[in-house]
């Protein structure tokens, strides 16, 4: 298990090192770990946040844990040396285009919800995240017009094949789950959306076991929050896959909760290559504080177990050692509890 360590900024560092102590914990056979920079550490030990050498060792690997990029010092740099092109690099030099996000109500998490508790102990869903294309990767710029006004534009386009290999992602998910598959998109205003809708039609023909149906944006957002439990799998777009999945994070209780992996095409002894990471970011204004949520990171770490080493049991454990935590009560103070972030971890050992 040769795992690729990329903990960079903020509260990055502090959910890795927790992730780490749980991974050792295990007593895993042929663990190895491997470290490397990313983010703004990278820019200032480097002069660049994704250094040639990590990129190096993120393909040496097996698998990639990922804590987060991101510092407000680093706002002013030209976007190419912005902490957040470390994650971003790593999924398109990887070809990692496939971001699975669940949102799962823990037992007895209810009451930490945003919403209401009825309302929150339904929730079950996965959203299919595509990570390679869209407003993201297109051409982008700033420039003054003649006239003297500043102008700024990206380019949102996805290609038929893009579309096609994610939504075939978001049928196997949903095959696998309740055979139930949300297509979201904006159809009625963007023509990039009227395509995906096409061809996530076209390729529900190869899954007639699945139930296809589609919904604009807006309406998703708003059905996330009215009534989440409608939702068993969730396919769309790189941007509007990152909102959403903030947004259905505080529906089972808080950001410091959800995990994910991207995956591509490459394949490992046990499974499939992939970068495991929370979906938060590097949260400058807890950093260094004690305060961050490790169980996205330590959630994550179990998806990589279930996925890139095919570990299942190993993976359950870790999951269900989470679940039993929570379920006893042990909160941070992003659930309104207590306890810090060594604290949190230190109580999923104690339930492995
Ligand atoms: P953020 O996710 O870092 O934080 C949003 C809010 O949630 C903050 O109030 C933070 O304190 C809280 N929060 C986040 N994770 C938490 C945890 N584990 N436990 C408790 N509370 C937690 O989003 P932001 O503030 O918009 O972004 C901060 C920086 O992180 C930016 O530079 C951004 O670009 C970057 N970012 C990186 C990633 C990534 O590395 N994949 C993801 C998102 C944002
Ligand atoms: C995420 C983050 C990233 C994204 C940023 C940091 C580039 O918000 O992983 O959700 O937008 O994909
Ligand atoms: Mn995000």
């Amino acid at each position: 298990m040769k795992i690729a360590v990329f903990p960079g900024d903020g509260i990055g560092p502090e959910v890795i090192a927790e992730t780490v102590r749980v991974l050792e914990a295990m007593r895993l056979p042929g663990l190895v770990l491997l470290g490397g920079d990313v983010g703004a550490i990278a820019y200032q030990r480097h002069g660049h946040p994704l250094p040639p050498e990590t990129l190096t060792t993120a393909r040496e690997a097996d698998a990639i844990l990922f804590g987060a990029v991101g510092d407000p010092s680093c706002d002013g740099l030209e976007r190419h040396l912005r902490p957040e092109q470390a994650v971003l690099g790593l999924r398109a030099e990887l070809g990692l285009f496939a971001n699975l996000r669940p949102a799962t109500t823990f037992e007895g998490m209810e009451d930490a919800s945003a919403l209401r508790p009825e309302i929150a102990r339904a929730i079950d869903l996965l959203i299919v995240r595509e990570l390679n294309g869209d407003v993201y990767f297109g051409d982008k710029g700033q420039r003054t017009t003649e006239d003297g006004r500043r102008e700024g534009w990206d380019m949102m386009s996805y290609a038929e094949d893009e579309v096609r290999r994610i939504a075939r992602i978001g049928f196997e998910a949903a095959r696998g789950r309740n055979k139930r598959l949300t297509s979201v998109d904006k159809a009625n205003v963007l023509e990039t959306s009227q395509l995906w809708r096409d061809v996530v039609t076209e390729v529900a023909g190869e899954y007639p076991d699945v139930t296809l149906d589609h919904l604009y944006v807006d309406n998703a957002a708003m059905q996330l929050v009215r009534a989440p439990g409608q939702f068993d799998t969730i396919v769309t777009g790189n941007l509007f896959g990152d909102i959403l999945s903030d947004q259905a994070s505080m529906c089972v209780g808080s950001i410091g909760l959800l995990p994910s992996a991207s995956l591509g095409e490459r394949k490992t002894a046990g499974g499939t290559f992939g970068l495991y990471e929370p979906i938060h970011g590097s949260a400058p204004d807890i950093a260094g504080q004690g305060k961050a949520n490790p169980l996205a990171a330590i959630l994550s770490a179990a998806m990589m177990l279930r996925h890139s080493f095919g570990a299942e049991d190993p993976a359950q454990k870790i999951e269900a050692a989470v679940a039993r935590a929570l379920a006893d009560g042990i909160r941070g103070a992003d659930l309104g509890g207590t306890a810090s972030t060594a604290e949190i971890s230190d109580a999923v050992i104690a339930r492995l």
